[in-house]
């Protein structure tokens, strides 16, 4: 029996069709096809209900002229029940759950079963983002995780991503810079570590300019120098610029980010022009006070909070440059989607952007693409407070990835005695990351993250070892039995599923796909990682209640079976997250 990639399309499509067949209004009908609460069966249709009551009509009887005309391929793929006023239950048949594990043998098929209506549609994503001539720290962390992982569960239900990191590389920071760098630079601290340099020069020009006026002034007029194109000052801000980045592809390499560009806010500064010129001939900005301003009359707050896109001193700012952004993302990359990943500190800017910029690009007859800026809330200690070394000092990732590593080094050493060093090491080096990674995964972006190492490397809950062990176990059944995970040949000779655990276990793999769509479609992973804790718990249950290695040889091909796409389903799932997995722990 064909089974279709996408379960939840496939009943959707069939309900629509019923619909036709049944003589429903051509096209009012809505299925609306929900995963169901195992109890009550796979899936489920409550769209009757609404159309229902809004012609008047018997909601049951309307519900029963439906499942009556439903395309017979699916009334032999799914045991189907209306249930209360008239939802519709759909629960797969034992012959349907088989083949499906069948033909879901790769993660392309897995792949095509997630696709979404945005396949084909180009998105930029802006992410990770920080400031240029200073470290990353903690607080960068959850921009780099996040943004990942929103870009590959995109890229996996068909969208071509650009990966674009908006750096910081213009700002007010260089004015002082480039002051205390001209008068007191240390060449050998330059040498040994730039990026601690440039902190310590920043702070002795911040420190110089809020003693002295005259100091705050000759800054300034570092500034204006470099975004006039002096070559001396252009010359020490490229160096700072080539040093911080690479200083950021080292933490972005122990995540697994690469960036397909790094247009930062100096690349826009000479296309500021068309933007005041644009949006003054479509009178949305005008002068208020000397700058140049966007105010939004029907919103309650930016009726009177202005949008300042230039400043009184002719300056262009953030604003100017995210601007100028939206445009070229529409203009060079043909964006359908644009997507910025920042704290929630910014929703007011983009709140104001994203107006200014519906606004604009209607006022110009531009295609407007789909906007969205996804927010997260800060990382704080287990005290509640902003996460701090002892000293106070902000903490940086760099050492926070060291000490998870070390962690996990330690977790990997109790457990795992028995293997070498060095091979522990390795373990170690990806639980460390992930660790780190999921523990900002696993939960509803929109939260604070309490950043606790212990709950975090943990082998208990819903962590990055627990899963990463879940997978490593099923690798090592595999290795026992001298078998390899999606072998045609023995997965060919299954038989029918039988016991309870067999059955929740299949019917949770098949829900992969619905997980993957509510991630995608509202750009928070944690529903993913949810979702595979979930699986991990009902592979180990299944585990503990149905022996695989049995004599059986066709118990023991579906056991299997169940076995390899729970370790596909498994790894494809934490790879979207941007985790590397493990064979072995
Ligand atoms: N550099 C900014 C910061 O560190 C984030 C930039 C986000 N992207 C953007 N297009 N504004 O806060």
């Amino acid at each position: 029996m064909p089974v279709p990639f996408n379960l939840a399309d496939a009943l959707d499509a069939a309900l629509k069709s019923a619909a036709t067949a049944a003589g429903l209004e051509a096209g009012a009908f809505v299925p609306e096809v929900r995963t169901a609460d195992s109890r009550h069966g796979d899936f489920q249709a409550n769209g009757v209900l609404g159309y229902a009551k809004a012609r008047k009509l018997n909601p049951r009887a309307l519900a029963e002229k439906l499942v009556a005309a439903l395309p017979p391929e699916l009334t032999a793929a799914y045991e189907v029940v209306i249930a209360g006023p008239g939802f519709i239950n759909f629960t797969l048949k034992p012959a349907t759950l088989l083949a499906w594990l069948r033909t879901h043998d790769s993660a392309d098929h897995l792949k095509a079963s997630a696709a979404t209506a945005r396949r084909g549609q180009t998105w930029v994503v802006d992410y990770s983002s920080p400031n240029t001539a200073k470290q990353m720290h903690v607080g960068h962390l959850r921009s780099a995780v996040i943004g990942e992982a929103i870009c590959r569960l995109l890229e996996f239900s068909g969208t071509r991503v650009v990966r674009d990191n908006h750096i910081g590389d213009w700002g007010t920071q260089f004015g002082k810079l480039i002051w205390a760098y001209q008068r007191h630079l240390d060449p050998a601290a330059l040498a040994a570590d730039p990026l601690e340099e440039f902190e310590r020069l920043y702070q002795v020009g911040n420190t110089a300019a809020e003693a002295d006026p005259a100091v705050l002034e000759q800054a300034r007029q570092e500034l204006v120098k470099l975004q006039a194109g002096d070559p001396a000052n252009l010359a020490i801000w490229k160096k700072i610029n080539d040093v911080s980045l690479g200083a950021f592809q080292q933490i972005y390499d122990q995540l697994g980010i690469r960036f397909d560009v790094t247009l930062g806010e100096s690349f826009y500064h000479d296309q500021v022009a068309r933007v005041y010129r644009e949006l003054t001939a479509t009178a949305l900005a005008a002068e208020s006070q000397g700058a140049l301003v966007v105010f939004h009359p029907e919103h309650p707050r930016f009726r009177t909070q202005p949008f300042i896109m230039r400043k009184a001193d002719g300056a262009s700012n953030y604003a100017t440059t995210d601007l100028a952004t939206a445009l070229y993302r529409l203009e060079h990359f043909h964006a359908d989607g644009i997507v910025v990943v920042t704290d929630f500190r910014q929703a007011d800017h983009f709140e104001q952007l994203f107006l200014t910029v519906r606004k604009w690009f209607a006022a110009q007859a531009y295609r407007l693409p789909e906007l969205h800026h996804v927010t997260f809330g800060a990382v704080t200690g287990e005290d509640g407070k902003a996460l701090r070394t002892r000293d106070g000092g902000t903490i940086k990732l760099k050492e926070l990835l060291a000490e998870a590593e070390a962690r996990a080094f330690a977790l990997v050493s109790e457990r795992s005695a028995d293997l070498p060093p060095e091979e522990r090491r390795a373990i170690a080096a990806v639980v460390g990351v992930a660790s780190v990674q999921y523990a900002d995964l696993a939960q509803n972006r929109s939260s604070d993250y309490v950043f606790a190492w212990d709950k975090m490397i943990s082998l208990e809950g819903n962590t990055a070892a627990y899963l990463l062990y879940a997978g490593a176990r099923i690798h090592s059944i595999f290795r026992k039995l001298g078998a390899t995970p999606g072998d045609a040949a023995s997965e060919a000779a299954a038989s029918a599923l039988e016991t309870p655990a067999e059955f929740a276990l299949a019917r949770k793999l098949v829900k992969f796909a619905d997980a993957i769509r509510l991630a995608t479609d509202t750009l928070r992973p944690h529903f993913l990682g949810l979702y595979l804790y979930e699986l991990a718990g009902d592979y180990s249950a299944f585990y503990a209640a149905d022996k695989v290695a049995v004599e059986d040889p066709a118990v023991r091909a579906r056991r299997l079976l169940l076995c390899a796409r729970t370790l596909l389903v498994l790894e494809t799932g934490l790879r979207l997250l941007g985790l590397r997995t493990l064979t072995r722990m």
